[in-house]
């Protein structure tokens, strides 16, 4: 039986939908509470099991790899000034077992593109991908309960969820039928389909297990929607040759990417901390 111990996470994006915040900072590093993105997400894969992270980093990204690095100065000033709790904090961003491999994409050539990059180091094993602007909250983690589902199936998994339809042109969307609680067995898939012709509302989120042969197919895959090398063109490739399942994840998703989504992420996220719950719950009841 095959285990998921590598996780791809795709940051290599411009962020363009959240300038002028992004103009200098990876939007994956942007904070919800107080942890950026891209460490929700690599909570989220350690608690899976995962032990390997793999990035996929572009120019302007040079604080994801400090951000997981050891900080020196820092934390030989916290040490000094016997701030202990802060000091722990910072020595626990990333569990010491974890290891962190960056992969420079060169060019900006599209999802499946960036996922291609990860080929050398993922070899023939399967694996999972984060994207880390979608920021879900589930128990247990919703890449947890994908490994579960992809122990059992032994096949490769996409996290999906139903969308209004006006937003298929956001996503990948899926055609399935159901076969189990929460999963569908799928038979088709399509990037960013127009409303009127999606085949479904249900829509990909940030969250794939995918088998290594999509590294084959990644590499045949000629720019699609947008001119980019989407990944969904890999996986409706990869369709036809082997089993591929949807999983109705249980959890919220927060679409981070979207300055709405992230709003929301930090309000719901903010009022689950039993340290603020009390008064940040009393002070939105007087602004709205
Ligand atoms: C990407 C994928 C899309 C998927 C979405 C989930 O799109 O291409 O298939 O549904 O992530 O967030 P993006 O949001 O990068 O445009």
């Amino acid at each position: 039986m095959r285990k998921i111990t590598k996780a791809v996470f795709p940051v290599a994006g411009m962020g363009t939908r959240f300038l002028p915040a992004t103009k200098a900072n990876p939007k994956e590093m942007m904070p919800v509470v107080d942890k950026p993105l891209i460490q929700y997400a690599v909570e989220e894969a350690v608690e899976a099991g995962i032990t390997d992270m793999v990035f996929i980093i572009g120019r302007n990204k040079r604080a994801i790899p400090d951000h997981f690095d050891k900080a020196y100065e820092l934390e030989a000033e916290l040490a000094a000034k016997g701030k202990t709790e802060l000091l722990r904090t910072v020595q626990e961003v990333i569990p010491k077992h974890i290891n962190c491999i960056y992969i420079r994409q060169s060019e900006a050539l599209g999802l499946g593109h960036a996922v291609l990059c990860a080929k050398p180091v993922v070899q023939d094993e399967p694996f999972a991908v984060l994207l880390a602007d979608d920021l879900l909250d589930g128990n247990p983690p919703i890449v947890k309960q994908m490994v579960d589902v992809f122990d059992q199936q032994q096949c490769s998994v996409l996290g999906v969820e139903n969308v209004p339809r006006e937003q298929t042109g956001s996503y990948g969307i899926v055609s399935s039928e159901v076969i189990g609680h929460n999963l569908e067995l799928v038979n088709g898939i399509v990037e960013k389909p127009a409303p009127a012709v999606a085949p479904s509302t249900l829509a990909v989120v940030g969250r794939y297990i995918l088998t290594p042969r999509i590294f084959h197919h990644l590499e045949q895959v000629r720019p699609g929607a947008g001119g980019e090398i989407q990944l969904t063109d890999g996986i409706a490739a990869l369709l036809h040759e082997e089993r591929l399942l949807a999983y109705r994840f249980d959890g919220i998703r927060y679409d981070c990417g979207d300055k709405l989504g992230y709003l929301k992420a930090i309000v719901a996220l903010g009022l689950k901390r039993p340290e603020f719950h009390d008064e940040f719950a009393a002070f939105l009841k007087t602004v709205v």
